[in-house]
């Protein structure tokens, strides 16, 4: 399987409980390599621009103002399969629905406070990148 990258965005959720850490430890665990990682406070400009995807759904409001609601960590992660592989890691969008041993299941608070971001795709992955990251911020 190639190697690729995802996107990932630790959410407010997490920060605030003081989870980076763990959550952290969950990708690597799992053989996925942090490449790249900042902490942000997003802007709501930068929130709605991120979802833009779910603009007409009728949780976007609520969605950005928790984004927003406190710092996040945005990383890139990579490995063997990665989009997929983190997808794995977290665990379904609401956590009443993840598997035992994900992130969403032992962290999340609800299908809006649920932890982690991560890309869908190969093709969203590298879009979502781009919007946060330079390619010389990321040292593979
Ligand atoms: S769904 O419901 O399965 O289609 O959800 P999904 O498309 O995976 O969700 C996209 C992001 O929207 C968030 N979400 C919500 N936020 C607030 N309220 C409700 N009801 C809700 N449903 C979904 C969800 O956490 C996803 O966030 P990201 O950051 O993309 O994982």
């Amino acid at each position: 399987m190639a190697v690729e990258r995802t996107l990932s965005i630790i959410k407010p959720d997490a920060t605030r409980r003081n989870l980076t850490g763990k959550v952290n430890a969950k990708f690597e665990d799992a053989g996925l390599r942090i490449v790249a990682q900042k902490r942000v406070q997003l802007t709501k400009a930068q929130a709605e621009g991120f979802y833009a995807v779910h603009a007409a759904r009728p949780f976007f409001g609520s969605l950005v103002d928790f984004m927003i609601s406190g710092p996040v960590v945005v990383q890139v992660l990579e490995g063997e399969g990665a989009v997929l592989k983190n997808r794995d890691v977290m665990g379904a969008t609401n956590p009443a629905n993840a598997a035992e041993g994900t992130i969403r299941k032992e962290f999340a608070e609800s299908i809006e406070a649920n932890s982690v971001h991560g890309s869908d795709s190969a093709e969203n992955a590298a879009i979502e990148i781009a919007y946060f990251f330079a390619q010389t911020e990321i040292v593979g």
